[in-house]
């Protein structure tokens, strides 16, 4: 966290950016840069050779705004670390889950880990098959489980003993083998930016704890329904070190033995999840060729494929929330920029006090201190507080960037605004990926009058 700076909530307060000489860090980060899509021609900012103006005037504001290419470049550069090691990517739908970007990827050849029957849903629409998905998530419920198995999905990754006895049930009724990894609690602490995103530490919901897999796996192998291929972890998110993978992957392995001793043979799979961090501000971006190379002399030995559920390393950087200013004020000795996109478009702010950089897309000179804030009527409803950024009038168009990864996806319709529209990018050309929503798509499931029951 940097000097002087106040982010606005208590929850994960001095952990958001690692505590890192920032001019040195950034001088780094530049140097390795990977291209994010959004560059400046002049004074004006530019995705992929499109103005944002020309977008922020026709689409309309709020928007994301997500570079394909930058998608494709993350993704190249992360199959190229891993060149050598049998792998798979399974890009973590939840990051993003515009149909128009499972486009890009599919045909990149990822696959997709998915949390929820609606994932699903979306995976089969872009076309991915049953044996491009792993569906990960710690409350799986029947019908999921089922949709699943029917749809013939690589993986299932187990989070607990009740959870692989319901899908032996459910595999039995429906006269199949259902394909099991075990997701174990890898219990590695690690310094992910906020205690949320700290999901494979000791006593968190995720996974199978670490002491009790063993018993669970001798389940697994002992049950006629299931058949146990892989072990899965994930440690966490926004993770710059190869060093807790290396951890959490030496476990699995020590387990992997294990699992070998009493009698598993179809295990083919190490799922290690996602969790690769990009750069926000001044944290250090992972090192991909060290965290390539860490695995390959982990892994190839093992025999065993590699599964990545890569989500906001692919899209993190490749989008931003491209808004209107519609206030400026002065209240209480401060300056605050009111935009046109809020709490309910990028939440991340907001509920982990995460840090975005903010830019006017095109800077009339000048810079002032103020809060960015949003139009909800929630005090938490802000960009950025207290921070350095370009002097902007009503009327300009402002970028929230690094917005490409929890952006949407978590947005809601809170204060009953319509959520907004998501623009894809190609070289040269842009096109509407989503429809902004109506005032009519907020109540659509919606009567006046329910029709009542007899209790
Ligand atoms: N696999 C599993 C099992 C996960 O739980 C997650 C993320 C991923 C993969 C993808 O992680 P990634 O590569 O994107 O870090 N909303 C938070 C992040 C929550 C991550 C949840 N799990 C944020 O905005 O920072």
């Amino acid at each position: 966290m940097r000097e002087g700076i106040h982010r606005g909530s208590d929850v994960g307060e001095g952990v958001l950016t690692p505590d890192v000489n920032a001019a040195e860090s950034k001088a780094v980060n530049a140097a390795r840069a990977p291209s994010t899509g959004f560059v400046r021609d002049g004074a004006a900012l530019l995705c992929d050779g499109v103005s944002l103006e020309a977008i922020g005037a026709e689409v309309g504001t709020p928007a994301y705004v997500y570079s394909a290419p930058a998608i494709r470049s993350q993704y190249g550069r992360l199959s190229a670390a891993l060149d050598g090691l049998p792998n798979r990517l399974h890009y973590s739908v939840k990051a993003n889950s515009c149909l128009a970007i499972l486009d890009v990827l599919k045909k990149l050849g990822a696959g997709v880990d998915i949390v929820s029957g609606g994932e699903l849903y979306r995976a089969k629409l872009a076309g991915f098959r049953g044996a491009d998905i792993v569906f990960s998530g710690v409350g799986k419920t029947r019908r999921e489980l089922e949709e699943a198995l029917a749809f013939g999905v690589l993986l299932i990754n187990v989070e607990s003993a009740d959870e692989l006895e319901l899908l032996n049930l459910i595999a039995g009724e429906m006269g199949i083998l259902a394909p099991v990894a075990l997701r174990v609690n890898p219990e590695v602490l690690v310094d992910t930016p906020h205690p949320y995103t700290r999901t494979g530490v000791k006593g968190m919901k995720f996974g199978i704890p670490f002491d009790e897999t063993l018993v669970v796996a001798e389940r697994a192998l002992a049950l006629k329904n299931v058949t146990l291929m892989g072990i899965d972890m994930h440690v966490g998110s926004q993770i710059s070190d190869f060093q807790p993978y290396e951890i959490g992957l030496g476990r699995l392995l020590q387990l992997r033995k294990e699992i070998g001793a009493v009698g598993a043979t179809e295990l083919r799979y190490l799922d290690i999840g996602g969790g690769l961090a990009v750069t926000y501000d001044a944290e250090h971006p992972i090192d991909i060729e060290r965290f390539g190379q860490g695995l390959k002399k982990m892994i190839q030995p093992t025999g065993l494929d590699l599964i990545l559920e890569p989500g906001r390393f692919l899209v993190g950087n490749a989008g931003v929330l491209l808004t209107r200013v519609l206030y400026r004020k002065h209240s209480g000795g401060k300056d605050f920029i009111i935009t046109d996109a809020g709490m309910n478009d990028l939440l991340r702010p907001s509920h982990y006090n995460a840090y975005h950089g903010i830019e006017a897309v095109t800077p009339r000179g000048g810079k002032i201190v103020a809060d960015v804030v949003g139009p909800i009527c929630e005090s938490g409803d802000f960009f950025g507080l207290h921070r350095e950024v370009d002097d902007v009038e009503p009327g300009d168009l402002v970028v929230v960037r690094s917005s490409g990864a929890y952006g949407f996806a978590m947005a809601s319709n809170y204060n009953s605004r319509p959520r907004a529209a998501e623009v894809l990018v190609e070289r040269g050309r842009y096109g509407v990926a989503t429809e902004r929503e109506d005032y009519s798509d907020l109540v659509r499931k919606e009567t006046l009058e329910p029709v009542w029951r007899p209790a």
